[in-house]
C-alpha cells in the first residue's frame, strides 16, 4: 500500500498517527493523536473509520489512556486501573454499530484487569497493554491478507465487481476486507475492475474507495448509489464484494447504509453477493440483525453534500448510518478462518465456536 491508515509511535508518551480520512481525497494529512479524547473525536467524526480500523485505533487509544494514568504523580494501582477502564469505556462509546470497536476495547480492559489482579504495577501492566494492542494490530493485518487470498479465488480473470462504501486499506490496518480479494486477484495478474458506489451521505465510495483503488492501479468506475441496480441489471458486474460492521449469530450482516439495497438488487439479477469480514466483526451475542444498534448521525450530513447545503430550510431528516442485509441474501461470507457459503447460525457457530 502507498499509504498508512494508522501507525503507532511507541513512547512513552506514545502517539497514534492517523491518516485523516475526512480530508481525502483533496489532502493527505495526518493527525498525531496523543490522548483518549482526541481519539474519541477522531473516531466520531470519521477521521479514522471502518470497523477493523477503529478497533485497532481504539486498542492503541487504551494504551494512551493507561500511559497517562501511570504518569500521574503518586498513582496507585487502583487509580491506574480505574482510569484505564474509563479510557476503554470512553473509546467504546465513540460509535455504536461496528462491533470491532467494543471488541477491542473490552479485550484491552480485560487485560488491564487481569494484570491488576495478578499484582502488576502500572508500568508492567502498561507494557502488557501495549503488547496486546500490537497483537490486535498484527492480527488484523494477517486477517486481511488471509481474506484476500481466500476471496481472490472467487474472482475470475476479467471480472468487474461492485462495492459499496469503503472496505479497503483505509477501513482496516491491513489491505482491507471487502477490497482485499480484489488486491490479491490484481496482484496475481487477473484483470479485475471495480464499480464503486459513491455512498451517500459521506461519500466513502467516491472519496476513499476510488482514491485508494486508483492509487494502487486498479481500474475503478464511480457510480452514484442509485445506479447500482442498473449496473447489476445490465450485467456489467459478475460479483459484489462488501465489508461488514457487525455480523449477527444467524448471519445477518450490518454494513454501511445502502448495502441492503445492493444485496436485493444483486439477488434479483443472480449476481453473487460476498461479504468479507474478520472474526472480530462477528457478534455471537446478537441473535439476529434486528438487534444490532444502528448509529444515527446528524441531519447536516443529509441536508447537504461536500459542505454545500442542498435541501431547503426546515426539512426533516432521517440519517441511519448502517443497514442490515438478511443472511439469505449473502452468497458467501469470507473470513480469515475460511469461506462460509450461505452463512447461517449453525455454519457460523461451527466456524467461530461459541462466544467468538
Ligand atoms: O461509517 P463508516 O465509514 O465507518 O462505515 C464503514 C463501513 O460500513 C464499512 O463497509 C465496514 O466498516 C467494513 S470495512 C472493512
Amino acid at each position: 500500500m502507498h499509504f498508512k491508515t494508522l501507525e503507532w509511535r511507541a513512547g512513552p508518551p506514545g502517539r497514534l498517527r492517523l491518516l485523516d480520512q475526512t480530508r481525502l481525497p483533496a489532502l493527505e494529512v495526518y493527525l498525531e493523536i496523543e490522548d483518549v479524547e482526541a481519539l474519541h473525536a477522531a473516531i466520531r467524526c470519521l477521521s479514522v473509520r471502518g470497523a477493523p480500523a477503529i478497533g485497532v485505533a481504539a486498542a492503541y487509544g487504551v494504551v494512551l489512556g493507561a500511559e497517562r494514568a501511570a504518569a500521574l504523580a503518586g498513582a496507585t494501582r487502583e487509580a491506574w486501573l480505574g482510569r484505564t477502564l474509563e479510557a476503554a469505556a470512553r473509546l467504546e462509546s465513540a460509535r455504536p454499530t461496528a462491533v470491532n470497536l467494543a471488541w477491542a476495547c473490552r479485550r484491552m480492559a480485560r487485560l488491564a484487569r487481569a494484570s491488576y489482579d495478578a499484582g502488576a504495577e502500572p508500568r508492567a501492566a502498561l507494557a502488557a497493554l501495549e503488547r496486546e494492542a500490537r497483537a490486535i494490530h498484527a492480527e488484523d493485518v494477517a486477517a486481511c491478507e488471509r481474506m484476500g487470498v481466500l476471496g481472490a479465488e472467487l474472482i475470475q480473470d476479467g471480472f468487474a465487481v461492485l462495492t459499496h462504501c469503503n472496505a479497503g486499506a483505509l477501513a482496516t490496518s491491513g489491505i482491507g476486507s471487502g477490497l482485499a480479494p480484489i488486491y490479491h486477484a490484481h496482484a496475481a495478474g487477473k484483470r479485475v475492475q471495480v464499480y464503486a458506489d459513491e455512498t451517500r451521505p459521506l461519500l466513502q465510495g467516491a472519496r476513499l474507495t476510488a482514491w485508494e483503488l486508483a492509487r494502487e492501479g486498479i481500474p475503478v468506475t464511480l457510480i452514484t448509489d442509485g445506479m447500482a441496480a442498473r449496473v447489476l441489471s445490465e450485467g456489467r458486474v459478475q460479483a459484489v464484494f462488501v465489508g461488514a460492521d457487525r455480523i449477527a449469530a444467524n448471519g445477518d450482516v450490518c454494513n454501511k447504509i445502502g448495502t441492503y439495497g445492493v444485496a436485493l438488487a444483486a439477488a434479483a439479477h443472480a449476481v453473487p453477493f460476498y461479504v468479507v469480514a474478520p472474526s472480530s466483526t462477528f457478534d455471537a451475542a446478537i441473535a439476529d440483525g434486528s438487534r444490532i444498534p444502528i448509529e444515527e448521525r446528524g441531519a447536516d450530513e443529509v441536508l447537504g453534500c461536500a459542505g454545500q447545503r442542498s435541501a431547503p430550510p426546515g426539512i426533516a431528516v432521517y440519517n441511519p448510518a448502517f443497514d442490515v442485509t438478511p443472511a439469505r441474501l449473502v452468497t458467501a461470507l469470507v473470513t480469515e478462518r475460511g469461506v462460509v457459503p450461505r452463512p447461517d447460525g449453525p455454519r457460523l457457530a461451527a466456524l467461530f465456536g461459541r462466544g467468538a
